[in-house]
């Protein structure tokens, strides 16, 4: 498989911290919950909290909705979240990209019937152009052009997740 760098490692850090710092403006005085959705949102919710300065606590959720380069449409709720992590708490979904949209669509609303005080969604990459529900997220990283991308958590069939940086598969 040829893999070309699209965001380097630099570039990556660059950003997370500033959007570390704009979370953190956007928080203050508050304490958050990072759920982090598993597997791909790892690596970016570990080093966006590296750079939080704010009270901050960490939380996981798995969903699954891709088989390869393909979307199946249907979301799995495979480690769910309970009541007492989001009840009254300030919830900050962390991605690892919106595609279509629907995980995130999804997840916001699982999260709200546990009552948080808040819930916002936070992603690494935005595929705007590949958007079938309506979705924008509070905080993105990268906007990006409709590349099916590896690295830095994300994956192909669970493999290059380990690439320091994000690239796309050169077709
Ligand atoms: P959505 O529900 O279509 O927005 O898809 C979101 C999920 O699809 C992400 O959390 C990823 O796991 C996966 N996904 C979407 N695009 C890519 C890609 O380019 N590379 C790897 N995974 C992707
Ligand atoms: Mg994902």
């Amino acid at each position: 498989m040829n893999i070309e760098v699209l965001i380097n490692e630099k570039e990556l850090d660059k950003r997370i911290e500033e959007l570390a710092l704009q979370i953190a403006k956007d928080y203050e005085g508050e304490e958050v919950i990072f759920c982090s959705v598993l597997k791909g949102a790892i690596f970016f919710t570990v080093d966006l909290m590296k750079h939080y300065k704010g009270d901050c606590e960490i939380n996981f959720v798995r969903v699954s909705s891709y088989q390869g380069e393909n979307s199946t449409g249907t979301i799995t709720l495979k480690i769910p979240l309970k009541k007492e992590d989001i009840e009254n708490k300030n919830i900050i979904l962390v991605e690892d990209i919106v595609d279509t949209g629907r995980t995130f669509k999804y997840l916001v609303e699982y999260v709200k019937e546990f009552n948080p005080k808040s819930v916002k969604t936070c992603v690494l990459l935005d595929k705007k152009a590949r958007r079938v529900v309506e979705f924008e997220p509070d905080y993105t990283a990268f906007p990006i052009d409709d590349l099916f991308v590896v690295g830095y958590g994300l994956d192909y069939d669970e493999k290059l997740r380990n690439l320091p940086f994000v690239g796309y598969v050169k077709k």
